[in-house]
């Protein structure tokens, strides 16, 4: 298991279940689980989770405001210290909501920021070919970059219609996530059956 991990879009559906998971996982249970989401203020079921599990850490991050990310990056450095941090889950995402007739370039300015440097996409080649890049550029760090289609969640977004319990999926994720260990897996993009998925 990561020592530590930081998982985005933490406050609902399958970030805060990703939170829930990695707090209590045994064994090698993480020291950190960085919980970011844009309100932590109003963030109550994350506060709770907080309250439960002294291993979470929340933190203020809006994915289309970057000037806030330096902040960011100190309190988990401040904490992680040399030994760095082991697990970025990009999970924060949005969905357009309005017909292309109605929305604004602003919106769409917004989904682009959020989906492409979060692990969503306007399109799936984009994301792909993001991560593929990611894969190489991170290399030399020895830092892998992997993408997942999580399957349909019954959360928000996903809404009551989806197959997958939320509790479920992020199961299946974490196993999954568990299992790249080598090289092979890096810049590969994921069916969460641990299928790659061909672009
Ligand atoms: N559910 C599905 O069936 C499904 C299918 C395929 C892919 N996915 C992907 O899986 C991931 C998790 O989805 P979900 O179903 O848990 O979605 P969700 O319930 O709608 O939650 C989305 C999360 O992303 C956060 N977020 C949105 N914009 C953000 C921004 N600018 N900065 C920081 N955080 C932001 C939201 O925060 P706020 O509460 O502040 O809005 C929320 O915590 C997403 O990337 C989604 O696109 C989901």
């Amino acid at each position: 298991m990561p020592s530590s991990v930081f998982i985005t879009g933490a406050n609902r559906g399958v970030g805060l279940e990703f939170v829930r998971q990695y707090a209590q996982i045994k064994p090698d249970t993480p020291k950190y689980v960085f919980a970011a989401c844009r309100s932590p203020d109003t963030a109550e079921d994350l506060k709770k989770l907080q309250q439960e599990y002294n291993n979470v850490v929340i933190v203020k991050l809006d994915l289309t405001d970057e000037s806030t990310y330096g902040e960011v990056i100190t309190q988990v450095t401040d904490k992680v210290g040399d030994d760095g941090l082991n697990l970025l889950i990009n999970n924060a995402g949005a969905a357009a909501r309005s017909g292309i007739n109605d929305v604004t370039s602003q919106q769409m300015l917004d989904l682009y920021k959020i989906n492409a440097v979060a692990p969503l996409l306007l399109t799936q080649a984009a994301l792909n070919m993001i991560t593929k890049n990611m894969s190489l550029d991170l290399k030399k760090d020895g830092i892998m970059a992997t993408a997942i289609h999580p399957g349909w969640i019954k959360t928000d977004m996903g809404g009551p219609s989806a197959t997958t319990a939320t509790e479920d999926c992020v199961k299946t994720l974490i196993a999954l996530i568990s299992s790249f260990k080598d090289e092979s897996s890096n810049g590969q993009f994921y069916h969460y059956s641990g299928r790659v998925m061909s672009w």
